[in-house]
């Protein structure tokens, strides 16, 4: 807000929402110049690094190492040799330390927060409110089951596994380590977790915690590299593989653990629907649309990516939609004001600019916000596809970015075919003042998630999970556990 327009008849309106830059301080994280890997509580060297960067500059923020084979392997041998100690300890005492380790990423959620805005280029104001109070909250609420694992499951005896490995995407880092190793430590098995390529930084500053909560040597074992080390992990000697990430490396990982006994689930891509009725409120709608596709840069598994509007109200929508878009401020992810932050990576930056580029050939019609993008660093301006056919690359792939196809619909049972017409099922979205609509549209759309007036809302007690090719086996609530206990 800068200048105040004086008016005689009223109060001074301001005239310009221009905000002023209102940067977070980076000097609570403190980076190692290099990082070996985390295996039996002890840091290991590695052989070979590589340089990790923050995408909102492309500066570099330290070296990491690229675990091999041979490291994976001893990683998994330490977690086995941790394995019979943990699983023999009471359940009372397994969540002491599960509350310990909640605790600390409570009282180090600003450091988190910054590093993790740093490292992946999402929004201080999402990493602060979102990514790392939730971190926290799955760590707390898996305590709360690790003494009563008996009752979550009567009659059935569940039992710990053995080693967890696990791989997980750079979109969420801190979250889906909480979403994989809290589960896991709760039903008494040890872990080998491996981050994603580009965003290490939360993982190896975790490990810091298992420190500090003087968790027993070996139960929590980080190994940082690229795909490579994930493959290396999920032939090891591992009872159970969790991935989260592309369809594509789940098919993968799904044909190597195919004829072992290793457990396995996958959570995929996604192409969600976001279904929006004549009777739904706009606004409320629109700003959900806006959450939908550009929380995260659109980095997200669940995002509302495909639009579906019900024909007699197209227009206020997208509108609206544009307006709104216009107000939205990219820039600085350390910024406080910043609503939408860097893409990831150089990589991710160049698959979304090739869909975009395919959407246009194709014949949509592109709207932009009106934003200026900073020089360095990796940028895309929220983006809205109008005029999709159903058939277009934009309308069937998942992006992965801050880019929405618009598509619209006449009947309840036109947008459900629309909706599920899609290899994926991940998540989707309801906006409707009937609530006999909201049921009859969750029970035909096939995904794993569906939203009533609300998108891309999470809690630790909620299952997660998809359905078709977006993966199997849930994550979070009660049945998060399940896949990380054998039973009788
Ligand atoms: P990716 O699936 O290659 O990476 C995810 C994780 O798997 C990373 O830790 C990576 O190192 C590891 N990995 C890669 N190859 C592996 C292999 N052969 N065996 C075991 N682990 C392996 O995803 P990427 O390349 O980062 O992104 C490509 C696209 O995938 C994105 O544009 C997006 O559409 C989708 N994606 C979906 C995610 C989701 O949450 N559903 C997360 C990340 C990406
Ligand atoms: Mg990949």
């Amino acid at each position: 807000m800068t200048d105040l327009e004086k008016r005689s008849d009223r109060s001074p309106v301001p005239a310009d929402w221009t905000y002023a830059p209102a940067p977070e301080s980076t000097d609570i994280v403190r980076l190692q110049e290099r990082y070996g890997l985390y295996v039996g509580g002890e840091w290991l060297e590695a052989a070979e690094h590589y340089a990790t960067i923050a995408p909102r500059d492309e500066s570099p923020l330290a070296n990491v190492a690229q675990a091999s084979e041979a490291d994976v392997r001893n990683a998994v041998g330490v977690a086995r040799e941790a394995a019979a100690a943990w699983a023999a300890l009471p359940g009372s005492e397994r969540a002491k330390y599960l509350f310990r380790i909640a605790r600390i990423l409570a009282e180090r959620s600003r450091e988190f927060a910054v590093l993790e805005s740093l490292n992946g280029g999402k929004p201080i104001k999402e990493s602060r409110d979102v990514d790392i109070p939730l971190a926290a909250a799955h760590f707390f609420y898996y305590a709360g089951w690790a003494d009563k694992l008996e009752y979550a499951f009567p009659n059935r005896e569940p039992r710990p596994l053995g080693v967890a490995g696990q791989i997980i995407p750079w979109n969420f880092p801190l979250l889906m380590l909480s979403w994989k190793i809290a589960p896991a430590l709760a039903a008494g098995n040890t872990v080998v977790l491996k981050p994603a390529e580009t965003t290490p930084l939360t993982a190896l500053l975790f490990c810091d915690v298992v420190r500090q909560a003087e968790l027993p040597p070996g139960v929590v074992n980080i190994v940082t590299g690229d795909g490579s080390t994930g493959a290396a992990l999920v032939d090891a000697d591992v009872d159970k593989i969790a991935f989260t990430g592309s369809t594509e490396v789940g098919k993968a990982i799904q044909r190597r653990v195919a004829g072992t006994d290793k457990k396995l689930t996958l959570e995929l891509g996604g192409k969600a629907a976001n279904i929006v009725f004549d009777d739904a409120a706009l606004d409320q709608a629109v700003e959900g649309i806006v959450n939908g596709i550009y929380f995260n840069q659109g980095h997200v598994c669940c995002a509302g990516s495909r639009l579906f509007v019900q024909e007699s109200i197209y227009e206020p929508v997208v509108e609206k939609l544009k307006k709104r878009m216009a107000t939205l401020r990219v820039g600085d992810p350390l910024d406080k004001n910043t609503d939408v932050g860097a893409i990831n990576s150089r990589m991710q930056l160049e698959k979304i600019e090739e869909l975009v580029a395919a959407g246009k050939e194709e014949g949509a019609e592109i709207y932009q916000s009106p934003c200026r993008l900073p020089e360095k660093g990796y940028w895309f301006a929220p983006t809205v596809f109008t005029n999709v056919a159903q058939s277009y690359r934009i309308a069937q792939e998942e992006i992965f970015g801050p880019v929405l196809s618009v598509l619209t619909f006449r009947t309840p049972d036109e947008a459900v075919e629309k909706a599920n017409n899609t290899p994926y099922g991940l998540s989707a979205g309801i906006w409707t003042e009937k609530g006999s609509r909201i049921l009859w549209m969750a029970q035909r759309l096939r995904a794993g998630v569906v939203w009533a007036n609300t998108f891309n809302r999470f809690d630790p007690t909620s299952p997660f999970g998809g359905y078709k090719e977006s993966g199997f086996g849930r994550e979070g609530g009660l049945h998060g556990l399940e896949p990380y206990l054998d039973f009788v």
